[in-house]
């Protein structure tokens, strides 16, 4: 029998059109709630969302997980699940509650069944309503299946130590929207290439610029396994410092890996601007048996140089995501320099900010653009 995706939040609407009636036959689920939110300000750790994933894998049917999206989801959909999944799913560290969802399957038409479904879940867990109300500020990019299974970690031959979750890439994209549809994406610290995945799977251009040549190398050879895997067509140039991926679709798609240091940014990418820039700022922690070196720079300092060059990069009114560490970068520091350098904050009143490790407090801020 075909399985019905049931997901969270903003969805709703979305799944109507999305999914036809044939594949809403079934009506229970397991939803599990791991970690308790207060006052809907929780953020979901990113190595808990990979766990669950390679734990279950085709199992997850979905994920309602924009994790950073204010105030937070944190509800993970899965199919039916054997006694021992679920005795296994007790034990993982940051499930704090599995539910069983059962609703009555209505006859007269798509829209109520996924009410029925909304409204169990908001009798049991109260982010869900919350999550629901988020999805009217801001455009949410729904988590489905098939992403899951092209983007785990596993699908990859190289994996930063510091690479970050998908969901995370996602979520900052979301955040990135600022009304109109965002096509071309900038990463300017972009690591082994996480971004670049995202900016695939969504259709648009997105490019990177990263330090490391070994990193820069590596995402290369990621991208052109993704592409590979997705069976989209490309020719590949190599120029000296720079990867570029031009898909052979209508439309093109271009994907640029560049080797360089973010503090010049305007210079590697002269007469191109982007909708918005989302960026995993160097936490200040040894990740892995991560062996390349870098400038030993003062990370205020490494922003405050970069910001007007990622300005330069910005069409007007395009947004700048950045997640980074608050044990080696203080928000206060932050919000001045985005000040300084004329931004404008938004989301100012949300705490996006989650302990991942007792190394890692991760914050998140965005802005625009402004002048
Ligand atoms: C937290 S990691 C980003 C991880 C990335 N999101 C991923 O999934 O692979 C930060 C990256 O910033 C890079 N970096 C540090 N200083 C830089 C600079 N001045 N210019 C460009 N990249 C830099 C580091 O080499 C590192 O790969």
């Amino acid at each position: 029998m075909p399985r019905p995706y049931v997901v969270g939040g903003t969805v709703v609407s979305n799944l109507l059109n999305r999914y036809s009636l044939s594949l809403m036959l079934m009506c229970s689920v397991y939803y599990f709630r791991y970690k308790k939110l207060s006052n809907h300000r929780g953020v979901i750790g990113v190595i808990s969302e990979t766990e669950l994933v390679n734990l279950l894998g085709s199992r997850v049917m979905q994920i309602a997980t924009p994790e950073i999206y204010p105030p937070g989801s944190i509800v993970w959909h899965a199919g039916d699940l054997t006694p021992n999944e679920i005795q296994t799913c007790q034990r993982l560290p940051f499930v704090s509650e599995i539910f069983h969802l059962e609703w009555a399957e209505k006859q007269d038409g798509s829209e109520n069944r996924f009410k029925a479904v909304a409204k169990e879940l908001r009798q049991d867990y109260d982010a869900f309503l919350a999550f629901l109300e988020s999805a009217d500020h801001q455009l949410v990019t729904i988590l489905d299946r098939s992403w899951v299974e092209v983007i785990v970690p596993q699908a990859f031959d190289y994996q930063s130590p510091a690479r970050q979750s998908p969901y995370l890439i996602r979520a900052m994209l979301n955040l990135g929207e600022s009304g109109s549809s965002i096509t071309q994406v900038l990463d300017p610290m972009g690591g082994y290439g996480q971004t670049l995945f995202e900016c695939v799977l969504r259709g648009i251009d997105g490019a990177t610029l990263e330090i490391s040549p070994k990193a820069s190398h590596r995402s290369a050879d990621n991208i052109r396994k993704l592409l590979g895997r997705l069976q989209i067509p490309f020719e590949e140039h190599c120029e000296e410092n720079r990867y570029l991926f031009w898909t052979e679709t209508s439309p093109r798609r271009c994907y640029q890996i560049v080797n360089g240091d973010t503090r010049r940014a305007d210079q590697y990418f002269q007469g191109q601007q982007f909708d918005s820039l989302i960026t995993d700022f160097p936490y200040g922690v040894q990740a892995g048996a991560r062996t390349e070196k870098m400038q030993p720079t003062q990370f205020d300092q490494l922003l405050d140089s970069a910001l007007p060059n990622w300005k330069n990069l910005l069409k007007p009114g395009g947004r700048v995501v950045i997640a980074y560490n608050l044990y080696t970068l203080a928000r206060e520091t932050v919000l001045k320099l985005i000040e300084k350098h004329r931004f404008r904050q938004q989301f100012a009143q949300v705490d996006l900010s989650e302990r991942i490790s007792d190394k890692i407090h991760r914050d998140i801020v965005v802005f625009e653009k402004a002048e």
